[in-house]
């Protein structure tokens, strides 16, 4: 048995090494009369007889059309790609063609030092939630995205929301210092707003924003405006406060630098959240009629009118548009104008405001959508809560009391602990393992799946929270975090499958196939544990850690 098993193996390993060999050969069959034969490799190649077409039988079940010379057999790698899950790519320096092959698509980061709750969360400064497809747009209203993950017609989902926060946090910490520029502030810089002649434009003291701003009114007439012209590019994120009278819209022209495309951003008083139509792209600010401020991605909110209209994805029109005029219309206020390259502070607050706003009495952000986790177990009905949603809620919120000084952050993530205690009958998120180890459930499920990176970011979030309060005897942040330590510590093992890590524990929860983590979530483990192993010494974190991370270049555990 075993002696048969090796031999498969070399001969495996032989037939993967012969793959770059062929993808040369072939890519050089075409054109080796007119390419100077240099290398000792197209040397060999061109000495060697022509190969000739031989059928690869796979495990006797199908057929794989492979070549053959006198000493080695080439299968192609498209079919190799398939059978071993695994990547490859030609790349080119200097002109001179190299075949790339790697084992994962994903990347590990190493934390270059000790964990710090005040800093970036984990590696979140590299992500870009409000470009991903699954998110709709990001409100109006509320200055958060919308997500269509388990439901197209759109629902907050906490989680993304949490992390659309915590990467502008990180994004803050880790980019250059934003290029601001002022367009009115009503004080240093008056832009020169045009008005047309059936409107009007005055600039008064506002004893509530203390500060001139402009008031504005202008006629039924689509013509009526009060107007800003200018001429921007590279810069796309716009702020400014506004006060609207119904029916009242601000809208921002971004002209295509060659081709003669002009799109309207309208940012219009009403609680619908986006609409589209040609080139006209609406989001509801709300109806309310009190100061706000907007401060919005004028590229992301074109983007995703864009993907309202089925219109093709484009490539980087960030560098593509101009904008090229502001315009009110209706009736209302409006003052601190301006453009940057980021507002990534607004978002977080944003962010951080939408926790506070929406947290129910037992500090829970539900999610209203249904999710059917595993064919195995009921789905989990609109209204669930996830340990996950609910510790990178506290995560977030512990950063915005730390930079605000705002108690009602620091009150906000201690009443986000309490469903962490709750068992999923009672509507929280604690599993227990075999009546020992405590889980918290990013899927709260019956029987439950001990979904392994939920549960670490939930832990994430009690040392977050833990670390920023500061020594709190009576703070169960501490307790709730060294006991999922305790569990994750005890369970970790059973999560390793040799070459890579399980999701979760449904091989042994529901007795079904495992699940194993994609690369990308292998990845997010192995991110995890290098972090977590940077502040606990237990050696199985870092162990575990370094082994997983060998998994992603194709190193497997040892058999006997
Ligand atoms: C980060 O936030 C601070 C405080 O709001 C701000 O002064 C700074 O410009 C921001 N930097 C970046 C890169 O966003
Ligand atoms: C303001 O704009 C108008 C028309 O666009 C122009 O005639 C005028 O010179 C501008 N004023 C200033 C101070 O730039
Ligand atoms: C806008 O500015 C760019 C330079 O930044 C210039 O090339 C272009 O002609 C300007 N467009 C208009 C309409 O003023
Ligand atoms: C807003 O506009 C709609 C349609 O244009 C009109 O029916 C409505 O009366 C307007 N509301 C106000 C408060 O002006
Ligand atoms: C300690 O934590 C408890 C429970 O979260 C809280 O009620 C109390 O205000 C905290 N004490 C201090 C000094 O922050």
């Amino acid at each position: 048995m075993m002696l048969v098993r090796l031999n498969m193996r070399v001969a495996l390993a032989a037939l993967c090494a012969a793959v770059m060999l062929l993808m040369l050969y072939w890519s050089r069959c075409g054109d080796l009369a007119k390419r100077p034969v240099g290398s000792a490799l197209s040397n060999a190649i061109s000495e060697r007889a022509p190969s000739e077409d031989i059928e690869c039988s796979i495990n006797g079940e199908y057929s794989v059309a492979c070549r053959r010379d006198a000493a080695e057999v080439y299968v192609p790698f498209s079919f190799i790609r398939k059978y071993f899950e695994i990547y490859g790519k030609i790349t080119s320096t200097d002109g001179v063609e190299k075949f790339e092959w790697s084992h994962s698509y994903s990347k590990v980061y190493h934390p270059k030092k000790k964990y710090d709750p005040r800093g970036t969360f984990t590696t979140f400064e590299n992500y870009n939630v409000e470009v991903r497809d699954r998110v709709k747009c990001i409100s109006g209203i509320e200055g958060v995205p919308v997500s269509t993950q388990w439901e197209p017609r759109g629902f907050f989902y906490p989680t993304q929301i949490a992390q659309f926060g915590l990467a502008h946090y990180s994004k803050n910490i880790t980019e250059p210092e934003p290029r601001v520029r002022i367009l009115d502030d009503g004080q240093k810089y008056m832009g020169n707003w045009t008005v047309s002649k059936d409107a009007t434009m005055t600039r008064e003291y506002d004893a509530e924003m203390k500060a001139n701003v402009i008031r504005f009114s202008t006629s039924d007439q689509a013509s009526s405006q009060v107007a800003l012209k200018v001429n921007i590019s590279q810069d796309f994120v716009l702020s400014l406060d506004v006060l609207f009278k119904p029916n009242s819209s601000l809208t921002v022209v971004l002209q295509h630098k060659d081709k003669k495309e002009t799109v309207y951003l309208h940012y219009v008083t009403s609680t619908q959240l986006i609409y589209a139509q040609d080139d006209h792209i609406y989001y509801g600010i709300g109806v309310e009629q009190k100061w706000r401020r907007l401060t919005r991605d004028l590229i992301i909110d074109m983007q995703k009118g864009w993907a309202l209209l089925d219109q093709p994805k484009r490539k980087s029109p960030r560098n593509k548009f101009r904008i090229s005029s502001l315009s009110l219309s209706g009736a209302g206020a409006a003052c601190g104008v301006r453009v940057s390259s980021s507002e990534h502070m607004a978002h977080f607050f944003a962010a951080a405001r939408w926790l506070v706003r929406r947290q129910r009495a037992r500090g829970g952000w539900p999610v209203p959508a249904r999710r059917r986790v595993a064919p195995q177990v009921p789905d989990l009905a609109p209204g669930w809560h996830s340990a996950m949603s609910q510790g990178h809620g506290v995560s977030l919120l512990a950063r915005a009391y730390q930079r605000s000084g705002d108690a009602a952050y620091l009150r906000a993530a201690r009443r986000a602990l309490a469903l962490l205690a709750v068992p999923p009958a009672q509507g929280g998120v604690r599993a227990t393992w075999m009546d020992r180890y405590v889980w918290y459930e990013e899927y709260p499920t019956k029987p439950p799946l001990f979904v392994l990176n939920g549960f670490i970011y939930a832990l994430l979030g009690l040392y977050d929270l833990h670390v920023i309060e500061g020594e709190n005897a009576s703070s169960p942040a501490k307790k709730m975090f060294d006991d999922g330590m305790t569990s994750l510590k005890t369970l970790l093992p059973l999560f390793d499958t040799g070459s890579g890590s399980f999701y979760d524990l449904r091989h042994f929860t529901l007795g079904v196939s495992p699940n194993i983590a994609r690369w990308d979530y292998h990845a997010t483990h192995v991110n995890q544990l290098y972090l977590l192993a940077g502040l606990d010494p237990d050696p199985v974190l870092i162990n575990t850690a370094k082994r997983w991370e060998g998994y992603m270049q194709g190193k497997r555990a040892a058999h006997n």
